[in-house]
């Protein structure tokens, strides 16, 4: 380990979903201590937070970068990606490290960033490592600024990576995406409230959800990516559709995988075995199987997260346990 002295971390965010749960593992983290927790300014008195009772006994502050920059090492930013753009660049201008859970740095093309991330200045200035733990752990220790990646992509690029990498499909790849409502976040909508998206299943921004993008950057290859909403409060299960280059068998599948998750201990194969929401329900794994059709070539991968722990907090936790020379585990197990 690089250091035994608590980490004193930081969560701007911290009353909403993604942020509630980042508080939850760094209040039980053995070598970090939460030392503030802020909301937005719009409610000035301090709150406490009744679901985290007897785990955090602290209370929810509004936002000041001031008191983050003077009272943290590590800042953990759960908030709307327009705040992440704007407050980044001062914390790390005061020397805090920065793990950013929105999207507001994970685009590295400059015109991708600015179609989907109007709000992000002069972010190849900045120098945000994309923060995947399982592809970038050594170019995280010297990170300042971890972009950890979407719930969505997190996902897809898990299931999928090892097999580009090999060179294993030749189709084209559709990603068949459900969420659960909480990626949506704490604020309701039209499509998003109780009443619309109860006992309703729907498709939705095909063609236009800017994780699609995210994932062509980190796979380097095109893909479909049609997300749909349905009525389950936490959860991301993802089934992809490819086709195997010709001569590659389920072996070659398997022994893919094998290779890249080998010291990987948040992602579980599961084979033949399909994964489900809720085997991965409040916990940090990845669950990833398949099934290969030998006849036709043609490959299914189902891979299962819960989008607010591996999704958000729990790889932002993650992320950090490596930057800082902590065990990965350490605070998630
Ligand atoms: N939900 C997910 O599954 C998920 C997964 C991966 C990444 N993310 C990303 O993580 C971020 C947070 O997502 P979330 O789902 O947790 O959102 P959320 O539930 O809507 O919470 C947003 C948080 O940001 C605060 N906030 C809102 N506007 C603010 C402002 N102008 N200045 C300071 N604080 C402000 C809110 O404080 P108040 O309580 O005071 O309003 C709240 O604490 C987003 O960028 C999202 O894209 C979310």
């Amino acid at each position: 380990m690089a250091t035994m002295e608590a980490v004193r971390i930081g969560i701007a965010g911290a009353t909403g979903y993604a942020g509630q749960e980042l508080l939850r593992l760094a209040a039980r983290h053995p070598c970090a201590r939460v030392t503030a927790a802020m909301g937005s300014a719009a409610q000035s008195a301090p709150r406490v937070l009744p679901r985290l009772a007897r785990q955090w006994s602290g209370a929810v502050t509004p936002l000041s970068v001031e008191t983050l920059a003077r009272e943290a090492d590590a800042a953990f930013l759960a908030l709307p990606d327009a705040d992440s753009a704007e407050l980044a660049p001062e914390l790390l201008a005061t020397g805090v490290r920065v793990f950013d859970l929105s999207g507001a740095f994970r685009l590295r093309d400059a015109d991708l960033r600015r179609r989907w991330y109007p709000h992000t200045p002069e972010a190849e200035a900045i120098e945000a490592v994309y923060g995947a733990p399982e592809r970038d752990r050594t170019r995280l220790p010297s990170a300042r600024l971890i972009a950890c990646p979407g719930c969505y992509p997190t996902a897809a690029v898990l299931a999928l990576h090892p097999l580009v990498s090999a060179d294993l499909l030749a189709g084209d790849i559709v990603i068949d995406a459900k969420s659960g409502v909480s990626g949506a976040g704490k604020k309701p909508t039209e499509r998003t409230h109780f009443s619309e998206c109860h006992g309703n299943l729907a498709a939705y921004a095909i063609f236009a959800h800017r994780h699609a993008v995210e994932i062509e950057q980190e796979l380097g290859v095109p893909v479909t990516f049609v997300p749909h909403l349905v009525p389950i409060d936490r959860g991301i299960l993802e089934t992809i559709y490819s086709r195997l280059r010709p001569g590659a068998t389920e072996d070659d599948v398997a022994a893919a995988y094998e290779d890249a998750y080998a010291h990987a201990p948040f992602v579980r194969l599961t084979g033949a075995a399909l994964p489900e929401i809720k085997h991965v329900a409040h916990t940090n794994f990845c669950d990833i199987g398949w099934r290969v059709d030998a006849t036709t070539g043609r490959i299914v991968i189902v891979a299962c997260i819960d989008n607010l722990v591996k999704g958000a907090a729990g790889q932002a936790i993650q992320s950090f346990n490596i930057a800082f020379g902590f065990d990965e585990c350490a605070g998630l197990a």
